[in-house]
This record gives structure tokens, sequence and C-alpha cells, in this order.
């Protein structure tokens, strides 16, 4: 028997195509997926429609994972609310409250909010979510399952904590590109040919990543072995941990865009 139960999944875009790609490889039941772009089925388990009367007559999903854009969700998730019966909405969409879904999906409905992130799509990501009224505790076990296939997953009992989530865990991939990209061009700066100044950027927030992961260290440890008394690298943290510089920046950014999600909320 497969281990996840029949999905309907509504939107393939990065997120989507992401999760099916995990379910299907922990054994997906036979799936059915919507997408206005009619992407290529991810394989034979999994039948591929552009919209929604598309869906065969009869498919009962046990979830149904709303992974479209936070605008399209007004127009999308009412064609789907139907399913409610039977199945539990399991949203990765930023910004989408429980509230505000249920209003679209109605009042009875069980719906679960996620917020993941990309390396959902090499299965390291991490997401936490948030269960709504009437979610029974198999359903809240069926989402944990379908998170987990795409990497870490941890449940909030307070709404409210999904969005400093969104601030630091949803968006925190792009922070760290941002410091591959920003050792890249310093590399530059200081006469590394631009080839070999891309590979050590790159190589660095990776394998710093992998470090991180294997130890049992803090990261606060991990950069004290990095860094030795009146070394380079002391000389390197001195300006960066000035409290104006990375301290009062990153706690500023995670500050802003918590504040960006409160208004997106709805
Ligand atoms: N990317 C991230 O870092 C991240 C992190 C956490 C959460 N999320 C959330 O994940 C969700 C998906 O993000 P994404 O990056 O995967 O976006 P995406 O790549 O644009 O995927 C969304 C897909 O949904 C399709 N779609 C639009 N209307 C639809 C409808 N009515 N029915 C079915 N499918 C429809 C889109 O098609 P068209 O292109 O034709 O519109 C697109 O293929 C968003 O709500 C986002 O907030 C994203």
């Amino acid at each position: 028997m497969a281990a996840i139960p029949p999905i309907l999944l509504v939107g393939m875009g990065k997120m989507g195509g992401a999760m099916i790609a995990g379910w299907r490889e922990r054994g997906l039941a036979a799936s059915v997926a919507v997408d206005p772009m009619r992407p290529a089925a991810p394989g034979p388990e999994v039948i591929v429609v552009a919209s929604a009367d598309e869906i065969p007559a009869g498919f009962k999903p046990a979830a149904v994972v709303l992974a479209v854009k936070p605008q399209n969700a007004a127009e999308t998730l009412p064609l789907h609310a139907r399913f409610g019966g039977s199945a539990v909405f399991l949203s990765i969409m930023a910004g989408k409250n429980l509230a505000g879904m249920a209003g679209l999906l109605g009042a009875g409905a069980a719906i679960v909010r996620a917020m993941p992130n990309t390396p959902a799509a090499v299965r390291q990501g991490i997401t936490v979510a948030c269960a709504g009224p009437g979610v029974t505790p198999a359903q809240k076990q069926l989402c944990d399952d379908l998170l987990a296939a795409i990497g870490k997953v941890a449940w909030v009992e307070d709404e409210g904590l999904i969005d400093p989530v969104t601030a630091v865990s949803g968006g925190g991939p792009a922070y760290v590109f941002l410091l591959a990209e920003l050792l890249e061009k310093a590399a530059i700066e200081q006469g590394i040919p631009a080839d070999l100044a891309r590979l050590m950027a790159r190589q660095t927030v990776s394998g710093s990543g992998a470090l991180l992961a294997a130890s049992t260290e803090d990261a606060a440890q991990l950069r004290v072995n990095v860094t030795s008394p009146k070394g380079t690298t002391e000389r390197a943290l001195a300006v960066l941990m000035e409290q104006a510089a990375w301290p009062d920046a990153i706690s500023r950014a995670i500050a802003a865009a918590t504040a960006r999600s409160r208004e997106l909320a709805g």
C-alpha cells in the first residue's frame, strides 16, 4: 500500500512540484494535480489537469494541498471547497490565514496552514505548521507526513507565530543566497578570478550548511572554531559583528519581513 494516500495538489509550480516529488519517493497513491500550465505529470500515479472542472468524477482525495500564489486564492479555493467533507486542506500560501481561508472554503473546513521554504526542492526544507479548528489527529498526522517528505516539520499552536516564521525560515534561503552573492563579489574585488570566486562562495555556503547540519555544536561555537585569536577571521568578524552591522541589520530585516507578513494577512 502507498504510504501517501490520494492527494489533490492545487498549483504545481516550484513548491507544489517539489512536494509531489517528495511524496512520490515515499509511495504516492493515484493522485491529481491541477495547474493551468498543465506541466508534465511527474509520474504514472499522477494525472495533471488544467482546471478544477477536469478533476475526474469520483476522485476522493485525503488531502487538498493549496500551493497557488496567495493572489490566486480568492478565485481558486472556492472551486475545491466541495472536497471539504472528507479531505483536510493543507495550505502553503504565504499570508493567507486560517480565518481568511475558512471564508473561501466553508466554515466547517479542516485547514492546516504551513510555511515551507525552497530547500524543499532537495528535501532539506523546514516547514512550520499550524492546525485550524476541527483538524483531527489523523488529518494532522497526514499533513505532517506530506510535509516531512520535503524536510523537517514543526508545529505551533499560535497562528500569529507564522508571521515571524515566514520572515525567518520562509524567506531565510534568500538571505543565505545573498551572502553567497556578496562573498563572490568581495572575492572578485580582491583580485580572485570570477569562476574561482563563484566556486569558493557557493562551496563555502553549502559546505558550512552541511557542517552545521552534521554538528551537535551551536552555530556560535562553529564560528569560534574558525576564529584564531588576532587572526584574519577575527578581523573580518570585528566588522560584521559591530552592533550596527549584522546584529542590528538582521534584526531589522526580520522585523520588517514579519511586519509585512502581518500586513498581507487575510
Ligand atoms: N517560493 C517560496 O520561497 C515559498 C516559500 C514558502 C511558501 N511559498 C508559497 O507557496 C505557494 C506557491 O509558490 P511557488 O513559488 O511554488 O509559486 P509558483 O511557482 O508560481 O506556483 C504556483 C502555480 O500555481 C498555478 N496556478 C495559478 N492559478 C491556479 C489555479 N487556479 N489552480 C491551480 N493552479 C494554479 C500557477 O500557474 P501560473 O503560472 O499559470 O499562474 C503556478 O504554476 C505560494 O502561495 C507561496 O506563498 C513559497
